[in-house]
């Protein structure tokens, strides 16, 4: 199954995924972690080491001006070094996106992850994606075959607006989400769950503002890392056992 992470800039998107991947883990479940924002965390998020990513190889590529080793056609070759780059870590597997060649254009690696996401999230139970912040990637079609969209959002207006969107761009764009909830995280809020019920779009559920998060940021620790009795993780849990 193939669960995609979006919304806003800085709402809650990495912890909800790093939480999310915590929580199914726990129950044995064999997950890939995707890091799809450019500003990669996830890898932080998880206590792990940041290795090799998706555009190291298209810069791999590029300095070897696409000269293809032992005779292999390029798809090939990208499926080996892309598992290659796969790192392995106790319960998950991480695959870093990484930056893309000058600003704003993104398309290479996202092309790629388009191209290889359903192959490679066969061999999992659950393929986590935590993508860049904004709807962007729903243009881009990178995250159109997801079975869920999660759409985060914070107390800001701004952060429900950008969850709302949601179902006009992704119309505009042809993408038909499985399943499309909203989260909403740093505690509940009435009248964004109205207005989401209104816009035919259901809250799944409510991560609570949790201290215990904030210690772990403070200290510089990975989110993954949080007592599992912390209101943020239970509110995960909660989420899972409503889907
Ligand atoms: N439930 C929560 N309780 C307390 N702090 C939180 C909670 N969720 C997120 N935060 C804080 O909000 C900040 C942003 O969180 P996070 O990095 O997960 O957002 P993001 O959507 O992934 O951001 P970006 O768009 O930059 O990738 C972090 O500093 C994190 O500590
Ligand atoms: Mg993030």
């Amino acid at each position: 199954m193939i669960i995609a992470v979006s919304g806003k800039g800085g709402v809650g998107k990495t912890v909800f995924s790093a939480l999310t991947i915590k929580y199914l883990t726990s129950i044995g479940k064999k997950v890939l972690a995707v890091d799809a924002d450019p500003d990669a965390n996830l890898a932080e998020a998880l206590g792990v080491e940041r290795e090799n990513s998706i555009g190291d190889i298209r810069e791999e590529l590029q300095r070897t001006q696409h000269k293809i080793p032992g005779g292999l056609t390029k798809e090939a070759f990208l499926q080996r070094r892309i598992h290659e780059i796969i790192s392995e870590h106790k319960g998950f597997d991480l695959l870093v996106m990484g930056r893309a060649e000058g600003q704003g254009c993104y398309c290479w690696v996202n092309n790629i992850l388009r191209e290889n996401i359903d192959r490679l999230s066969a061999n999992y139970d659950y393929t986590i994606i935590d993508c860049e912040a904004g709807l962007e990637h729903l243009s881009r079609r990178t995250t159109k075959d997801v079975d869920i969209m999660f759409v985060v959002l914070d107390q800001s207006k701004l952060s429900l607006n950008t969850a709302l969107r949601i179902k006009g761009l992704a119309k505009e764009v042809d993408i038909n989400f499985k399943k499309l909830f909203l989260v909403q995280n740093k505690g509940q809020n009435k009248n964004f769950e109205k207005e989401a019920e209104k816009a035919g779009i259901k809250v799944i559920g409510i991560l609570p503002e949790d201290k215990e998060i904030m210690r772990l940021y403070s200290e510089g620790k990975a989110i993954i890392g949080i007592d599992k009795k912390a209101g943020a993780f239970e509110g995960v849990k909660g989420i899972w056992g409503n889907i």
